[in-house]
């Protein structure tokens, strides 16, 4: 690369991309084209030029809804060194990742691709991801900067807020991974901020991002979210993608010409895009062992998990079955219910779907596990969206199908009955937080024949467990796991694995009760952030309102004792159980007081 001066023209040229994917280059300065692309839970490297969707396979880490619950930034560091390697086998200079915007509402359509409802840790974990990232010489892009918590109108919806509210929640996490791991770019989001679009909001972009934290990188636009790019580059924001935007260009260059834009804001804004193709051009290309990134995605999964309930301590289930035909706990047969366990629902819809290198499925891997007799029917059917309204028992085959599986449940030990959410998806919010009616006529009818039922769930985003917890032994939040969550799941109830993982966001009893609730998603390009500081779990204890399970709880199959314990202060926390000092073993807790 040559060190020549880039005239005007080579300037705003350089500031937007060549294609969806790629940046400009300029032959004449030798500066090459890079590659930026999706992120975060995987490397989404577009294969077909026709095909947006198709990636080429790569592995699918767990999603930061399942990453986030083991509290565990070492595992992140691991994903994101894994991340890099695999974006060096495929010469991706920029994963575009991670999502940090805080889950301010469970409806919000792309809270499976983020961390949690706190900003303390969803910016820890965040910074550990873009450590390992960047350890391996590819860059990050924090996303979505900010205040991008919901799809409803995301391309245009103003987020009004105060700036106490700004600051403390919603740029908390940000401030943390700029200021601690550096992010080689921070990608604007879609929205407007108290009447600004993102990319255009110098206080945002300049005077906060630049100015106050220090930061030094490209900030890049989300694809698309580039309206003015003369009002863009003033406002601080380097490279609009995708490209080309030869009309964006040309208004940079006149806009020079006739004194509407101090060139030194131009020029700067070319010269860290140019110095992050340095940078990027500096890497060496490298292979990876997917055979290890699925094992690894399998350890994460595992630790993911989270144990909601475990009544008389009937998980672990035992994997051998004795020659006299029974088990530690007579579990000689299992009866496997639920599509799901078959055709797992392992990730979200959107720009962050990746191909996977390899699948594996629950049903398999506890067969696999046990001696026990494991027996199948799939209860209802998997058919997209609507499948969040068909009822199993609306039509003959539904009831077929769901009575096939009652029936197998009643002549087993053990019903595991695997349910979740049909759908979440980029671009769209969710429209409640309730089971599939098929998946709760399944496990309520399931529970009325077996008292030893287990529900396991795969979901993006918190679902409603009142009232039918109350009714069934065992609860494992499985959230989407990645491509390796069906070995995980096996790993958990088997114990192989045991689990650790805690809730990144409160599960509540109804949706009414959530902080944001009447002021989710707005109206008329408006969306007020009326509980302010009261995000999620900071809501609900300032009302002391009652949850079914609360931030940061899980089970495991130790139990703890508590002895002697000196005289404990009794807090709002200690009201909730977490602190509690009352000598209970922790797998007897019973958490869910929704009624
Ligand atoms: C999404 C970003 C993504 C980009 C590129 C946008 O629609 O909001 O998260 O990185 O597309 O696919």
């Amino acid at each position: 690369m040559k060190s020549e001066q880039l005239s005007v023209a080579e300037q705003a040229a350089i500031t937007s991309g060549s294609d969806f994917w790629h940046s400009t280059p300029v032959e004449r300065a030798e500066i090459p084209a890079i590659i930026l692309t999706d992120g975060p839970h995987g490397v989404r490297l577009q294969a077909d030029s026709g095909d947006m969707l198709a990636g080429r396979p790569a592995t699918c880490f767990p999603p930061a809804v399942a990453s986030a619950s083991t509290w565990d930034p070492e595992l992140l560091r691991r994903m994101g060194e894994a991340l890099g390697d695999e974006c060096r086998a495929m010469d991706v200079a920029v994963l575009l990742g991670p999502g940090i915007n805080l889950k301010r509402s469970p409806l919000g359509g792309r809270n499976f691709e983020y961390f949690s409802e706190d900003p303390l840790l969803a910016g820890v974990l965040a910074t550990a991801w873009v450590t390992g990232l960047q350890s391996k010489d590819v860059g990050a892009s924090l996303k979505h900067f900010a205040v991008n918590s919901q799809e409803t109108d995301r391309m245009r919806v103003s987020a009004d807020l105060d700036e106490r509210t700004l600051r403390e929640l919603y740029l908390r996490a940000f401030h943390r991974v700029v200021t601690q791991a550096r992010p080689w770019t921070v990608m604007c989001a879609y929205n407007k901020i108290n009447g600004v679009y993102a990319s255009q909001h110098h206080w945002l972009l300049t005077e906060v991002l630049r100015d106050e934290w220090g930061y030094g990188g490209v900030v890049v636009s989300d694809w698309g979210a580039v309206a003015d790019r003369v009002a863009a580059v003033a406002a601080g924001l380097d490279l609009t993608m995708p490209g080309p935007d030869d009309a964006g260009d040309s208004a940079l260059v006149v806009a020079v010409e006739d004194g509407h834009l101090d060139p030194a804001l131009l020029s700067r804004a070319a010269g860290r895009v140019r110095t992050l193709i340095e940078r990027a051009a500096a890497r060496q290309p490298g292979g990876y062992d997917a055979e290890a990134h699925h094992a690894l995605a399998r350890e994460i999964a595992g630790r993911a998990i989270v144990l909601l309930k475990n009544d008389g301590a009937l998980l672990p289930l035992p994997a051998a079955v004795d020659s006299a035909g029974s088990s530690p706990q007579s579990v000689r047969s299992i009866a496997v219910l639920g599509e799901f366990a078959r055709t797992p629902r392992y990730q979200g819809g959107g720009s962050s779907q990746i191909t996977p290198t390899m699948l594996d499925d629950a049903l398999t891997e506890i067969t696999a596990a046990t001696s026990a007799t494991v027996r199948f029917a799939p209860g209802y059917r998997v058919d997209g969206p609507a499948s969040h309204s068909t009822a199993a028992g609306e039509d003959a085959a539904g009831t077929d199908l769901l009575d096939a599986a009652v029936e197998l449940a009643r002549t087993s030990d053990v019903a595991l009955v695997f349910a979740g959410s049909a759908f979440e998806t980029e671009g769209a919010d969710r429209d409640g937080i309730d089971l599939p009616a098929a998946h709760r006529e399944l496990i309520e009818r399931v529970a009325a024949v077996n008292p030893r039922t287990v529900v396991v769930l795969s979901n993006g985003a918190v679902l409603r467990t009142a009232p039918w917890d109350s009714h069934v032994a065992a609860i494992v939040e499985g959230w989407l796991l990645g491509q390796a969550g069906g070995g995980a799941i096996a790993d958990v109830l088997f114990g192989r694995v045991n689990p650790s993982g805690r809730l990144a966001e409160t599960i509540p009893c109804k949706l009414a009760d959530h902080p944001s609730y009447l002021d989710f998603p707005g109206e008329h390009g408006h969306v007020r952030y009326g509980e302010g500081i009261h995000v999620g779990y900071r809501g609900f204890d300032a009302r002391e309102q009652e949850v079914a399970y609360p931030f940061g709880f899980g089970l495991s199959y130790t139990t703890f004792e508590y002895s002697q314990a000196p005289p404990w202060p009794r807090t709002r926390a200690s009201r909730c159980g977490s602190l509690s000092p009352t000598p209970a073993a922790a797998t007897a807790a019973k958490w869910s007081r929704c009624t």
